[in-house]
Order: C-alpha cells, then structure tokens, then sequence
C-alpha cells in the first residue's frame, strides 16, 4: 500500500515536472522551445552587400575566387557569349523569338568538340541508341527498352541538328530528358557526335583522299 502511494507522488511529481518543462499540447508560447542540440539554428554570418570589417574591401560579398568557374558563367559559341536565360539557338534549339528550329550546330564544330560528343554520348546514349546509333544498346539486349530509335533512320538524318537537340533536352516517348543532367554545350556536342555517326554509314568512296582509298581497298 505505502509503496503504491509513493509511486503515485513520484508518478505525479515527473508528470508535472515534464508538463512544466514542455508545456500542455496546443498551448501557446512565445518563448522559443527548449533546445537540446542547437544545431546550427543561430551562428555568426555575415549579411550580404552590407558593410563588416571581416573583409578587407569592407564588403560580405565577395568575387569569385581566381580559378573557379562560376556556375551562370557565360559559354562561348560561335554566335558570341551567351548565358543560360537567354532565347538563343544555343538554349532552345529554336531561332531566336520563333519556334523553328535552328538547321545547324550553333557551336564550332572540331574534333575535340567531336571527341567531346562522343565521351559525352558513350556516357547517356550509347546504354539505349548503341554505340553505333543503331539502337541496340545494352537496355535492349536485356529486355527492359525494346523499341529504341535507330538514330541512322531517314527521317533522324533529315532531322535539324535544332529538333535533335531539342529531343535531348526535353525527351521524347519513353526517351526520358537530358536537359537537367547535360550541359547545353556537351548536348550540341552530342549532337554533333551523332552527325559523325549518321555519316560514317552515308560516306562514299569519292569523299576519301587517294590515300584512304587505297587503305580502305587492303
Ligand atoms: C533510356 C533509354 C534512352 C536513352 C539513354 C536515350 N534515348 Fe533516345 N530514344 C529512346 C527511345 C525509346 C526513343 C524512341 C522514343 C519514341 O519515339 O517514343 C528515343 C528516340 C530518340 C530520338 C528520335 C526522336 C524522334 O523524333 O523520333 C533521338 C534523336 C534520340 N533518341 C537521341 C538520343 C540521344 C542523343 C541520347 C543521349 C543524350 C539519347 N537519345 C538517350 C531511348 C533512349
């Protein structure tokens, strides 16, 4: 009996001391709430643009360090420097302030810009289109993308490089985007990479130097 009682005054005792701590549900505070681990909820900062003797220039903002590359930096295309916001071929695809397509790469097309394309397409096509474009990439041969387009198509090789990259950009079908996770110039590279790839089954003899020729011919 007595020791029923003292479980009870103990019971009664840490029931009230918790309530007194955390308070009743859906009552109110304006005190801010009991902070085990304070995380890092409240630190030292900076504002930005306003005036502190942190940094020699007085300012909380400061330049890029020299060496980074920062991350709206302009890309260099033959049209000039552009920027990720503007409505130019290198973004959409499309001519600027209409919705045609653009008939060609707007980007200087080299061999390391080639050699860019294919890293570039080994990496995201080739699983589904190929290593040759052909559409038999790895996903068909274990069944799980059986109708996958064979980028040496008529009508893919008629395509403008615009629509092409348009497709990369936003998917089409069952081909999902690839606009959130490759970059606009490594797409126009791309690109590029898949026009090597639609001539090397469209060259002919005539196109080669007397020289390739005659290696082709041993
Ligand atoms: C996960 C598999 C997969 C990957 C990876 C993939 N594709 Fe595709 N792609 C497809 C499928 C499937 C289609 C057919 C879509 C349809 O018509 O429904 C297609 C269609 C296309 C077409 C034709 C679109 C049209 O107008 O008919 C092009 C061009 C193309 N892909 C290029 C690419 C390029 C370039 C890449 C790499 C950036 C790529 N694909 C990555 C599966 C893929």
């Amino acid at each position: 009996m007595r020791y029923l009682l003292y479980f009870i005054l103990v019971f009664v005792a840490i029931t009230a001391a918790v309530f007194g701590l955390v308070g009743l549900p859906g009552h109110l505070s304006r005190k801010p709430p009991l902070e085990v681990f304070p995380d890092m909820d409240r630190q030292a900062k900076l504002r930005p643009a306003q005036p502190n003797g942190f940094f020699a220039n007085g300012l909380s903002s400061q330049l890029p360090p020299e060496g980074t590359v920062v991350r709206s930096a302009p890309v260099a295309t033959a049209e000039g420097a552009v920027y990720a916001y503007q409505d130019v071929a290198f973004n959409t695809g499309r001519a600027t302030g209409s919705t045609n397509f653009v008939e060609t790469n707007p980007m200087t097309v080299d061999a390391a810009f080639l050699g860019r394309g294919r890293t570039q397409y080994d990496i995201s096509c080739a699983p589904c289109h190929g290593a040759l474009g052909d559409g038999n990439g790895i996903t068909k041969k274990i069944g799980v993308m059986p109708a996958v387009a064979n980028l040496h198509d008529q009508r893919l090789v008629e395509m403008t490089d615009g629509e092409i990259f348009n497709t990369i950009t936003h998917g089409k079908g069952l081909m999902g985007a690839y606009g959130p996770m490759v970059a606009a110039e490594d797409r126009w590279a791309i690109v590029a990479y898949t026009r090597a790839l639609q001539l090397s089954r469209l060259g002919m003899p005539e196109e080669l130097s007397a020289e390739q020729r005659a290696a082709l011919k041993k």
